[in-house]
């Protein structure tokens, strides 16, 4: 799938967002190694802290699906940019450090990222090994 067509998913999915609290919808949509592509949206709840975000959803949906070599992740805001929480980044992390993250705002623009640039010196299961 091309990157256009990606960020065009994700962009599709901020209608799926359910985001009563914050009203910030977030839209997601990752590409596999294998070509296949998951997608997510921020899902909030009345406890707060049980919400979840777009990109986790997507891969969280990915892994239980088999797929854990993601290549490519887009994450659209309907306004403002949508930067990834540093729960997500660290979800990125275990799976894909070398991800490709494009980050789009309302306007199209985009900004692109490797989760290492988004998570300098983060927490890998090495470390755990030693
Ligand atoms: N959110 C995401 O889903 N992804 C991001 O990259 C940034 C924040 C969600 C979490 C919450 O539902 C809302 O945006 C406001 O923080």
């Amino acid at each position: 799938m091309s990157v256009d067509e990606l960020k065009a998913l994700a962009v599709s999915m901020l209608d799926r967002a359910y985001c009563p609290y914050s009203r910030f919808p977030v839209g997601a949509a990752l590409e596999c190694r294998s070509g296949a592509v998951f997608t997510g949206c921020n899902i909030e709840n009345a406890a707060y802290p049980v919400g979840i975000c777009a990109e986790r959803t997507a891969m969280a949906k990915a892994v239980s699906e088999g797929h854990r070599d993601f290549v490519r992740l887009v994450i659209a805001g309907r306004t403002g940019f949508a930067s990834p929480c540093g729960m997500c980044r660290q979800f990125m992390m275990e799976f894909a450090p070398d991800m490709e993250v494009v980050c789009l705002n309302g306007k199209g623009d985009s900004r692109t990222f490797s989760v290492r640039e988004l998570l300098p010196f983060g927490f890998d299961g090495g470390a755990l090994r030693e």
